[in-house]
């Protein structure tokens, strides 16, 4: 990935590498999606070694822990990580530590995956889809860079106590350190320069002593990269003019908890939330990889999820990753052309289309390769 050293992937076997790969689908639509990557994957002439595990809230019915400790030394000693999603109604009750969202975090933190990469990118035949007009969307490819463990979501203290009136009250700290901002920031500056060269960081500086110390360590960085122009923007502006003029973007770089929400809001300019991939690498270049959206419960097991967005990762991965990007290409000009057959889930289902399932649109994919 641009900006993050190269290592190397995997171990040599007769002059072949053999990448490991850990294979983790997760609650929900997770199964049925991952199930159409590895569909994919198997078809392509590389040696992968898929091993799956449990995570989320399977694994907590299988082993009352959401991310066991067999799941995180499998994704530990692989190459690279393919996710399928987490969540699960049934445990929205239960306490937090063992909530199937705990695995994806506690992935994330324990491998250090600190880039999260979230392009949002509007194929042609999609531009209808959008729900904002086509001319405001058509064309577009932005990449919202995404910090994925710090901020408020891994900041201490936090907690839920007892004030002195008897009231309770919670609390989250956000913070960031400069060390922080400083290696995301030149992931931006580098993921820029192969791309349109203008970084815009996004901040709440106006309010926030974390966002103030943001925008200073991500000016700093900026002088490396005089070829890319920077600009800062209010998380509140951001968020309008995401869809007032997305097109004014090209990266886009903030903090866990601002990228969570502007990622959602971008996924919909693309016209389904279905259709985005994500990558999500540490220092050295090693990634997990997952479709942004989430478990979806309200139509898990019924065959008409879309797996575009998981196939799209594994070519991240492919990518990224493993170093394969002749294949990352096959994988993602298949899809451009299953698109351009015509053929939709429901999620991105117009008249004069043609209705297909989750399985159908894996094998489409299979066959355009
Ligand atoms: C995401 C998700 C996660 C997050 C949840 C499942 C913890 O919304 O990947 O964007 O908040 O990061
Ligand atoms: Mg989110």
């Amino acid at each position: 990935m641009a900006g993050v050293p190269k290592r190397t992937p995997a171990i040599l076997f007769f002059g072949m590498r053999i990448m490991k790969i850990a294979v983790l689908p997760g609650d929900g639509i997770g199964k049925e999606i991952v199930a159409e990557a590895l569909k994919v994957l198997r078809a392509l002439d590389l040696r992968l070694e898929m091993q799956e595990a449990p995570v989320g809230g399977t694994a907590y019915e299988a082993c009352g822990e959401p991310l066991p400790g067999a799941t995180l030394e499998l994704a530990k000693a692989a190459d690279a990580i393919l996710f399928g999603a987490v969540g699960d109604p049934r445990f929205d009750a239960i306490p937090r530590d063992k909530r199937p969202e705990q695995a994806i975090l506690g992935l994330r933190k324990e491998l250090g995956l600190f880039a999260n990469l979230r392009p949002a990118v509007v194929y042609a035949e999609l531009a209808d889809a959008s729900s904002l007009r086509p001319e405001v969307v058509a064309g577009l490819d932005i990449l919202i860079l995404r910090e994925l463990t710090g901020d408020i979501y891994f900041g201490k203290p936090r907690g839920i106590r007892k004030l002195e009136s008897g009231e309770r009250e919670g609390f989250d700290t956000m913070r960031y350190s400069e060390s922080e901002v400083r290696r995301i920031a030149q992931v931006a500056f580098a993921a820029a320069r192969k791309r349109g060269r203008k970084v815009c960081s996004v901040d709440k500086a106006n309010v926030l002593d974390t966002s103030q110390l943001w925008r200073e360590v991500v000016t700093q960085v900026g002088g490396e990269y005089p070829d890319v122009e920077l600009s800062h923007m209010y998380v509140d502006n951001a968020a309008m003019q995401l869809v007032r003029n997305p097109k004014q973007f090209d990266v886009i770089v903030t903090g866990n908890m601002f990228g969570d929400i502007l990622s959602d809001e971008a996924s919909m300019l693309t016209g389904s939330i279905g259709m985005l991939p994500s990558a999500s690498m540490d220092e050295r270049g090693k990634g997990l990889y997952e479709p942004i959206h989430g478990s979806a419960p309200d139509i898990a097991g019924k065959g008409v999820a879309n797996p575009l967005a998981t196939i799209l990762s594994a070519a991240m991965m492919l990518r990224y990753s493993l170093e394969q990007a002749a294949a990352a290409d096959r994988i993602e000009a298949a899809v451009k052309k299953v698109l351009v057959q015509g053929l939709r889930t429901p999620d991105i289902f117009q008249a004069g289309t043609r209705k297909v399932g989750t399985r159908e649109m894996g094998d489409a994919v299979l066959a355009a390769l």
